[in-house]
């Protein structure tokens, strides 16, 4: 399967923004936590969620999903090990460990592999767990054997703001004997998210100057729960509407959780009208170049960094971006080259020397964000340009033919021939 553009195209018209994937997924394993129902509404039909469905089942739950809303039940004892071909298709299911550490005294799970867009080390998630007395051992296939009589309170500062770790430590320390405090911690609007999901669990936590503290208790109970809106979603679909020098509103969003990319886009010379629940961008002229660094919420997020990259190659001239999160982040650069655009890599940066026009090209999307990118540039291009790999678009985005083709694209889905 392949998606076929015929670029050069403006966009014009409102996205309904789906509930945040890195919100839902945590959600998710954080129902391991109780035998009691959890239900999360605004799930998106992604991928990524179908795959965290399928682990939560396969460890014991009932799972149902409909219209948006994913019900999970008790349903057999909980298992300690999720299979690999879960958590090697997405790193995301690594995020069972700590609730089953928690509850089971014992988790199995294989180490998640790298991805494009870096190495995916799991350091920090360990160091924390055994901070809270887990006793972590390595077997010979790269599975991770963690047991734990009782997980016991503790004072532990992640090395960097991971989300992830952040993610695993909250969950684990919830049920722990004894305070926790989590310091320089994540404080991505979907760790917060979270952390309102553990709280309606009955989790006691407070939020401390650089992280959390977690007062342990006995059990969690059930809970419903509203993701928030997918921010990396909506600023995917703001920047299409800069590129096709269009008119984007993407609506039902925090806009708080946008104001990174708002500010960039402004200061780029777009127009960006923010209301209460609703952000839109007006392309208009050609930009103008600006220089961004990525960086932990409410820096400018690194999942927007492709998709900025690719409005950046059409701005006047030269642009840079630097990824401090994920400085390898810039595979997908080569295929907007091959496109026309010119982008130098080196140590984290792109140096991107803005051109006229870009044209149509046949692509490859290696993961989530880069896919984005390479959408987004063929919607900008010159003539037609082919994208293969939406395995991996669809981990991310919900019907993005169907809401481009409503803002006016020429896009669709074709089987390769
Ligand atoms: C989350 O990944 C997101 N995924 C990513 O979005 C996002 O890019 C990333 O956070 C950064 O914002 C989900 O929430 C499911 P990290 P995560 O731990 O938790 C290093 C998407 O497209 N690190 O904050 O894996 C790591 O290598 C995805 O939706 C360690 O060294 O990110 C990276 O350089 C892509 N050791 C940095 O920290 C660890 O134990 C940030 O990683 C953990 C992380």
């Amino acid at each position: 399967m392949h998606l076929l553009i015929a670029g050069g195209r403006e966009l014009s018209g409102t996205v309904a923004v789906e509930g945040a994937k890195n919100a839902v997924l945590p959600a998710c394993a954080a129902s391991l936590l109780t035998d009691e129902p959890v239900i999360v509404h605004r799930v998106p039909p992604l991928r990524d969620v179908r795959t965290i469905i399928a682990v939560i089942r396969e460890l014991g739950k009932e799972v149902e999903y409909s219209d948006g809303t994913v019900t999970i039940r008790h349903g057999r004892p909980l298992q300690p090990n999720p299979s690999r071909e879960y958590v090697e298709q997405m790193r995301a299911s690594f995020l069972v460990l700590g609730p089953l550490l928690a509850r089971l005294g014992r988790a199995e799970v294989p180490l998640p592999g790298g991805c494009t867009i870096g190495p995916r080390p799991v350091d920090y998630h360990l160091q924390g767990l055994r901070a809270l007395g887990a006793a972590v051992r390595e077997e010979g296939d790269g599975t991770i054997v963690l047991t734990a009589e009782k997980l016991r309170g503790t004072r532990f500062r992640l090395p960097y703001p991971s989300v992830g770790a952040t993610e695993q430590l909250l969950m684990a320390a919830a049920l722990a004997d004894g305070d926790t405090t989590i310091e320089n911690a994540s404080r991505e609007p979907e760790v917060l998210d979270l952390v309102e999901l553990l709280r309606g669990m009955g989790a006691r936590i407070e939020t401390s100057a650089d992280g959390f503290n977690v007062e342990g208790v006995p059990a969690l109970h059930g809970t419903e729960h509203t993701v928030i809106p997918d921010r990396l979603e909506a600023g995917t679909y703001l920047i299409a509407g800069a590129i096709t020098r269009g008119r984007v509103t993407v609506a039902d969003v925090r806009p708080e959780h946008l104001a990174s990319l708002a500010q960039v886009l402004g200061e780029a010379g777009a127009r960006v009208e923010t209301s209460a629940d609703a952000v839109t961008v007006e392309g208009g002229g050609r930009l103008r170049p600006v220089a961004v660094r990525t960086a932990p919420y409410p820096g400018f997020p690194t999942d927007l960094q492709p998709p900025l990259v690719s409005l950046l190659s059409l701005a006047e001239g030269e642009s840079t971006v630097q990824d401090t999160v994920f400085p390898t982040r810039f595979g997908y650069v080569d295929e907007l080259i091959r496109m026309g655009a010119r982008i130098a890599v080196a140590g984290g940066t792109a140096r991107i020397t803005g051109v006229k026009g870009l044209h149509g090209a046949d692509l490859v999307a290696p993961d989530i964000r880069a896919g984005a990118a390479l959408v987004l540039a063929g919607l900008a291009a010159r003539g037609e340009s082919r994208i293969a790999g939406l395995d991996q678009l669809d981990r991310g985005y919900a019907d993005l033919e169907g809401k481009l083709t409503r803002l006016g694209a020429k896009i669709e889905r074709r089987d390769v021939q």
